[in-house]
């Protein structure tokens, strides 16, 4: 019998979100700041082999699914052989990547034949000078990733888009458009307040509620389903295969279904996005902690498993950026 890993609040903890690196070569003013620098020494970042053991680790304990996230996730060298590994460990049975897309193009079929079924691509315009605008970057490379990734079969391919009050909200059926015609999933997600920069960005928070008021009036919406288990709460266009999801934290909370934890590139397992309550795994990774024990390790950390997000009631409580745990 597989051992579960089951919190205080009864939730069963399934997922594993693993950032790879935490730098970006993009700088979205809501997440990293301009000239940011103050990224993780390459001797504290997790090995290929540390996070294979821990991800193993976790799949005995009842974890079937891990995303790829970073930073960018593509930054790291050879991350299609570390996504090989990964998709062939006992008990992984959906091994999938969060981008910018900017460096996709090169490595789209690469990650597929590694295993990687479905990608979750950042996009918040379709607009080159406000994608620059907003990200310091380039659209082209991105929609030119988007495209190889389609042509590579990768399925589903989800856009995340950030809804920005006075950025973005003029583009939202714009994007709808975009998304059909390709074929790809749209979620839309509410700022978080992780971070300067995410603070900062509180100004331009949009509640998604209006947001799917307003695509009402031009899209007929749909209850609609998608498999996955995660906080998005979909709708479908009707009359199309075209699923829109909201992702919500601050107008509607999820905590109560959480099914995750995330593990940050130095080794440091967090049990919450929006509370700072962490184990620190690489020390005894490097101590020469046996299976058993870092089996533990896990299971005594989800100990620690916050209840929920503050995001609300002390936005100033998350002091570390986005790109260090990936969303
Ligand atoms: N609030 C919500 N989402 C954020 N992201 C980055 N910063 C924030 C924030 N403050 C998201 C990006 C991207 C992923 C890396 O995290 O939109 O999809
Ligand atoms: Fe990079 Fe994603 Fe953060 Fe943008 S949101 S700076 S693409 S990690």
């Amino acid at each position: 019998m597989t051992a579960k890993l089951i919190d205080h609040f009864g939730r069963r903890i399934e997922y594993v979100r693993l950032s790879v690196t935490d730098r970006c070569n993009l700088r979205c003013f809501y997440c990293l700041p301009k000239g940011y620098k103050t990224f993780e020494e390459p001797g504290n970042w997790l090995t290929f082999d540390e996070i294979e053991r821990v991800i193993r680790a976790f799949a005995e304990l009842g974890v079937n699914r891990v995303r790829l996230t970073g930073g960018e996730p593509l930054l790291r060298k050879g991350l299609p052989r570390l996504a090989g590994t990964l998709s062939a460990l006992p008990g992984i049975e959906d091994l999938s990547l969060s981008t910018n897309a900017t460096l996709l193009e090169r490595h789209a079929a690469d990650l597929r034949r590694a295993g990687i079924s479905r990608i979750n691509v950042s996009l918040d315009s379709l607009k080159p000078e406000r994608f620059a605008r907003i990200t310091g970057g380039r659209l082209e490379p991105v929609l030119a990733g988007l495209m190889a990734a389609k042509d590579a079969g990768l399925a589903p391919i989800k856009i995340n888009m950030l809804a920005l009050k006075g950025v973005n909200d003029d583009e939202f059926e714009a994007m709808v458009r975009f998304c059909l015609e390709h074929g790809f999933t749209l979620r839309l997600i509410e700022t978080m307040p992780m971070g300067n920069t995410g603070r900062g960005a509180s100004r331009r928070y949009l509640n998604l509620q209006e947001v799917k008021r307003k695509l009402a009036k031009t899209f007929e919406l749909i209850p609609g389903v998608m498999p996955g288990g995660g906080p998005a709460r979909y709708v479908q266009v009707k009359g199309t295969d075209l699923r829109i999801g909201f992702i919500a934290p601050i107008s509607q909370h999820f905590c109560e279904t959480c099914n995750r934890v995330r593990l940050t590139v130095d080794g440091t397992l967090y049990l919450c996005l929006g509370q700072e309550h962490s184990v620190p795994l690489r020390p005894r990774l490097r101590e020469g902690i046996s299976d058993a024990g870092l089996k533990a390790a896990l299971t005594e950390a989800l100990a620690l498993k916050p209840e929920r997000h503050e995001f609300r009631e002390k936005p100033y409580q998350v002091i570390r950026l986005m790109s260090m745990t990936g969303g």
